[in-house]
């Protein structure tokens, strides 16, 4: 027989007493005797088949294992080839093992990041980039308007006051790479004006925060509760401006509540203040109309801020700006400063995009879409995590999920990237980390409706042997097989 299709007999153990997965322990354990040279670099290692055999376990879990192995560089996988350590990795000890290659590809992204990008319109927006740049003069081919295309100043126009109730006029759209940048652009502007202290929702997303701090503002934390942003505690902040997102608060889902839309208005016009409006995902919105944008009730202490990143996709990087007219030179002057403006033929593409309806369509489409797997992970997390309460579900892309104080947040995003699974938690929006109960955030956009039962059990599991929560269950049986003493 040919020595290379001998068997190869690999020492491994696992075990289903213990609460981490068996595909984790093979990893582990290959792991382990890869960097302490028990397993050499170039040497073959069990195919899966065997391997799967020699554990009796099923050969998929083995495939997994080896795949995250592979992912991080410390075993070579070739069609029709048998697996073997990379020539790499017997040489580094477990001090400097770093994994090499792409960062694995998670089994299910639970991050409320993006919308579902393979469903981004690639045809009709292939027919307006080849519209719009067949139909622009020469003219438009330079610097231009710092503002942006006119004809997509006028296009959003309309489609904002449609869609959102905003009060637009072209004249004071800024268009923007993206809400971020924008937002960056309005704080320096403030700063231009005599801004020191902006108020931000607490919890609220960071990386907004650290814009704000980076253009020379003092970042005020004000609570967030079920009705959204609290006004009566915004109001004794001593803020020149703050930022929300009110019709669906990043990352709660809470909907600014009537009373305190009247109040924040209020509180605006008294304090001689000004506002930066969040709009970035409120077409979204399932069990009742969109709530209308702020700005269309104030606009002149009211910055409307929208993007096509939860529209569209955030590779775009298009977003926009309604600018109140007392502070449209200064933003309009930093956006020429940021980048001489937005890149002029993505904005032709999106202006004839807007026009020809496009983005209506998705939306329809997606919206139908976002519903349907939103239901299916409520119904899956209502069975397999009836200790959870699920909440902001009424709009957006994603749900959050509140856990009882037994659980811990990072042993749970532990487990969860043991097992190939990307979650995001409440702990990176509190302005002081661990304010609240443990609460994870889940994105449904990125997770095909017939994968959703399955990436709930995947995550209940990871949540169920999270160590708090297996330290808990061991209390727990401790406990029950203990004689009571009463
Ligand atoms: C709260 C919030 N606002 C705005 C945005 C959009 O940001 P950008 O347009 O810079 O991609 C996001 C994107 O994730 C977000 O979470």
């Amino acid at each position: 027989m040919d020595q290379t299709s001998q068997p190869v007999e690999l020492l491994l153990s696992v075990s289903r007493e213990v609460p981490r997965p068996l595909g984790a322990q093979i990893e582990d354990e290959l792991r382990r005797a890869i960097r302490q040279g028990a397993v050499k670099a170039g040497a073959r290692v069990p195919s899966t088949r065997d391997l799967a055999r020699q554990l009796g376990l099923s050969r998929s879990v083995v495939v997994d294992a080896y795949a995250q192995l592979a992912a991080e560089g410390y075993l070579v996988l070739r069609q029709g080839a048998r697996p073997r350590v990379s020539e790499a990795a017997g040489t580094r000890d477990a001090a400097s093992a770093k994994p090499a290659g792409p960062a694995p590809v998670p089994r299910f992204d639970f991050r409320p990041r993006a919308p579902d990008v393979s469903s981004f319109p690639r045809t009709a927006w292939l027919r307006s980039v080849r519209e719009g740049l067949t139909a622009i003069t020469d003219a438009d081919l330079g610097y231009g308007d710092p503002r942006g295309v006119e004809a997509l100043r006028s296009v959003l126009a309309e489609y904002l006051g449609r869609v959102r109730g905003v009060a637009a006029d072209p004249a004071r759209i800024v268009v923007t790479c993206g809400y971020s940048q924008g937002q960056g652009i309005v704080c320096r502007a403030l700063v231009a004006h005599g801004a020191r202290r902006i108020a931000f929702e607490n919890p609220s997303h960071p990386e907004q925060r650290r814009i704000a701090t980076r253009a020379g503002l003092e970042v005020v934390p004000v609570p967030v509760d079920e009705d959204g942003l609290r006004i009566d505690d915004l109001a004794r902040a001593d803020v020149d401006a703050v930022v929300l997102t009110p019709a669906h608060q990043h990352p709660t889902g809470a909907v600014l509540a009537g009373d305190r839309r009247a109040d924040l208005l209020g509180w605006l016009r008294a304090s001689k203040a000004l506002a930066i409006e969040d709009d970035y995902d409120a077409e979204y919105r399932y069990d009742r109309v969109a709530v209308g944008a702020l700005q269309g009730l104030d606009q002149d202490r009211i910055v409307y801020a929208g993007s096509a990143s939860k529209t569209l996709a955030p590779g775009l990087r298009l977003g926009w700006l309604v600018v109140p007219p007392r502070l449209l030179d200064t933003v309009t002057d930093e956006k020429d400063l940021a980048d001489c403006g937005t890149a002029r033929i993505d904005q032709h593409a999106f202006a004839r995009f807007l026009a020809r309806g496009e983005l209506d369509r998705h939306l329809r489409r997606m919206r139908a879409q976002y519903r349907r797997r939103r239901d299916l992970l409520v119904a899956a997390l209502e069975e397999a995590l009836p200790e959870a309460t699920v909440r902001g579900i009424a709009a957006g892309l994603h749900a959050t999920v509140e856990l009882p104080g037994t659980y811990d947040e990072q042993a749970i995003l532990d487990e969860a990237r043991r097992r190939r699974l990307d979650l995001t938690t409440m702990r990176d929006f509190w302005i002081e980390p661990g304010s609240g109960p443990p609460t994870l955030l889940l994105g449904y956009a990125q997770i095909p409706e017939p994968s959703i039962r399955a990436s709930v059990r995947a995550l209940v599991e990871a949540v169920r042997a999270s160590p708090a929560q297996a330290a808990n269950a061991r209390a727990r049986s401790r406990r029950e097989s203990t004689p009571s003493l009463r």
